[in-house]
């Protein structure tokens, strides 16, 4: 029997806006479901910082959105899949269904980038750990996946989201030889589709660049829909916490979500 039921929210989290960019497609894809969507402000950054603190912070968010019955807990942070995907899924076991960003990249890397040469961006947490490289070993399809940290991206967009302020930071790291005579490149940051178009500029709109967005809020859709779970009765409600009241998460919530939204204060108590 399936414990849970479609109304239910789904609840999404990431160190700040940069999970906005999953829920925007989630929404998009599924207007009826409640989201409910955690950003751990006062955490923030969360790509330099251990693996075990990460895993700290994301069980105490998967607790909060537990409390509030959540069917799905969705990892919307490539840091805080890398470091806690399997940490999370184990503590949570069958109160909720549990997803990442990284699975299904891979999928669709399995399904349409056999034989390539595939470049990836994202935090020092995610590049060093290595997971996507693995799980791209493990498929036997002959991609080649070379990766390169760019440390400080995230807490500029944060900051800046899509201004000029992020043009020099860019320019430096697309730069970087590691990046040369790719087939595509993969945004493994929940924050860098926000900047999308300055990546695709910099490399005169030559080069793929796989926004995980979609191929995310798609693989969301399939579980719901599979377990049966798809909430049929919208509109859907959607509420957002943060640990930390910022300035730059009030505006970057209005920008996707324009006014229609509820911003609540909610410590996470260390
Ligand atoms: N958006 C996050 C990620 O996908 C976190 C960035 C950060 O807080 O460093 O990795």
């Amino acid at each position: 029997m399936n414990p849970h039921k479609p109304d239910q929210p789904i609840g999404i989290f990431d160190s700040g806006i940069g999970g906005l960019t999953v829920a925007d497609a989630i929404v998009k894809q599924l207007p009826q479901e409640n989201i409910i969507y955690f950003g751990d402000t006062a955490h923030l950054p969360y790509g330099d910082k251990s693996a075990t603190t990460i895993q700290a912070y994301s069980v105490k968010i998967a607790e909060f959105l537990l409390q509030r019955q959540c069917k799905m807990i969705l990892i919307a942070c490539n840091s805080a899949s890398t470091a806690a995907f399997e940490l999370i899924k184990e503590y949570i076991g069958k109160q909720a269904i549990v997803m990442d960003v990284v699975d299904p990249i891979i999928s669709l890397l399995r399904e349409q980038y056999a034989n390539k040469k595939i470049g990836l961006i994202g935090t020092r947490q995610t590049v060093s750990s290595n997971v996507y490289q693995k799980k791209i070993e493990d498929l036997k399809q002959n991609i080649r996946l070379t990766s390169l940290a760019t440390n400080l991206l995230a807490s500029a967009i944060e900051e800046f989201g899509n201004g000029r302020a992020i043009d020099g930071l860019l320019e430096e790291y697309l730069s970087h030889p590691t990046l040369k005579n790719l087939d595509a490149l993969v945004l493994a940051c929940t924050h860098y589709p926000i900047v999308k178009n300055k990546i695709a500029k910099f490399f005169d709109h030559k080069m793929e660049i796989i926004d995980p967005s979609d191929t995310v809020a798609k693989a969301v859709k399939k579980r719901l829909d599979d377990l049966k779970l798809l909430n049929l009765e919208g509109p859907g409600k959607k509420h957002f916490y943060v640990s930390d009241y910022t300035e730059s998460f009030a505006a970057g919530t209005k920008i996707f979500f324009q006014d229609a939204i509820t911003l609540e204060h909610y410590p996470l108590l260390d």
